[in-house]
């Protein structure tokens, strides 16, 4: 007999990972729901998935903490595993708004995991974050290093993996994959989904995309006598196409009856904010012009990852250096003004009941 494909929920499903996930899930064959509350997206992603994939999304617009409308989703279908990525992300902001990042972030995750227990669903994907590792004392970090929190949004990642594992002890049904993620960057190669940063961007490759675009004067560079080879930070960045194909292996060891983990999802090799800064110069053949600044508070020199465990659980390895990872950022940030999709909604199939 044949199975059925199996049935994923995304939330936070048209964000960043989100839509580069859905892509990545659908063209390996799962079948895709996505729910979002378009707080820091558009349904404009919505029609271009629907250009990525052949299909029409099967969408919900839903805050995650709304426990009434993520009934509706999961009543009537079986849902196999959910893919958790809805959640506020922005260090700085956490720190003036604490209750709103314990609210969403935790909040959203106790009311999907509540909803997912009462119909039966006991197989998650956690976004979790680098950021749990704090200052790290030995480099690469492994899964094992200290953890500790320096902001708000830290802590409401490390509480979500404290609550998961809670659960796994609880209940040996209940079987999750926690995602640390290093420095997610770039976009799909077709320039149709990528990273859509509100305001000023916060970190640092869309800030050098959009100097390369001629949109700001020039680049700050927070520091630049850390102890590292050049002086400036490094940091272990990661093609954003790898880390979907990451989330990709994490559902398949939870299906085939994998058991719970905390996985780092990294290159395992660092470079510089100089090195991103030169690299992206070359793929977009435009100067960055950049001044030096003072240190941001909180940041640490350095930090990557050992993604040996992703490798030999899961089977994954990214794939992208950081020539394709500014070039693909390059891609999206010259064709995203340019496309006429936003006024044609009606193309998408919205499927929530
Ligand atoms: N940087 C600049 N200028 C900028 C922006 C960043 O010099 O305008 C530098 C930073 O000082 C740092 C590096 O570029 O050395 C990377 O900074 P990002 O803000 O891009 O990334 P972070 O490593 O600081 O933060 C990211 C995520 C957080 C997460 C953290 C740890 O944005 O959500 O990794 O995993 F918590």
């Amino acid at each position: 007999m044949v199975s059925a494909a199996p049935t994923v929920l995304l939330t936070g499903a048209c964000g960043y990972i989100g839509s580069h996930t859905w892509v990545a899930l659908a063209q390996a064959g799962y079948r895709v729901l996505g729910v979002d509350d378009f707080s820091n997206s558009s349904p404009a992603v919505l029609t271009r998935l629907q250009r990525l994939t052949g299909q029409a999304p099967a969408f919900k617009q839903a805050n995650v903490c709304n426990a009434a409308a993520l009934e509706t989703v999961f009543s009537g279908q079986r849902i196999d595993a959910v893919v958790h990525f809805a959640a506020l992300k922005a260090v700085g902001e956490s720190t003036a708004q604490p209750l709103a990042y314990y609210a969403n972030n935790l909040g959203g995750l106790l009311t999907t995991c509540r909803v997912m227990q009462a119909h039966g669903c006991r197989r998650l994907v956690f976004s979790s974050s680098a950021t749990v590792y704090g200052a790290p004392q030995h480099l690469p970090i492994a899964e094992d290093a200290p953890l500790s929190a320096t902001n708000p949004y830290g802590q409401t990642k490390l509480v979500g993996e404290t609550i998961l594992q809670d659960l796994a002890r609880a209940d040996a049904a209940w079987r999750h994959v926690s995602l640390r993620y290093f420095n997610p960057v770039g976009a799909h190669e077709s320039g149709l989904i990528g990273e859509e940063p509100r305001g000023t961007p916060n970190n640092l490759m869309p800030y050098v995309a959009q100097v390369a675009a001629g949109l700001r004067p020039y680049l700050q560079i927070f520091g630049n006598d850390y102890p590292t080879p050049d002086g400036t930070g490094v940091r272990d960045y990661l093609h954003v196409v790898d880390l979907a194909q990451g989330h990709v292996a994490a559902l398949c060891h939870l299906l085939d009856g994998g058991d719970t983990l905390t996985v780092n999802l990294g290159t395992g090799r660092g470079s510089s904010v100089l090195e991103v800064v030169n690299a992206y110069a070359k793929a977009s053949g435009r100067e960055i012009p950049c001044h030096i600044a003072p240190r941001r508070p909180g940041d640490v020199a350095a930090c990557w990852a050992d993604a040996s465990r992703a490798g030999e659980v899961l089977g994954w390895r990214a794939q992208r250096g950081l020539g394709e990872m500014c070039g693909d950022s390059w891609r999206w940030q010259i064709t995203r003004d340019h496309r006429a999709d936003t006024q044609n909604q009606s193309a998408v199939l919205f499927t929530g009941r």
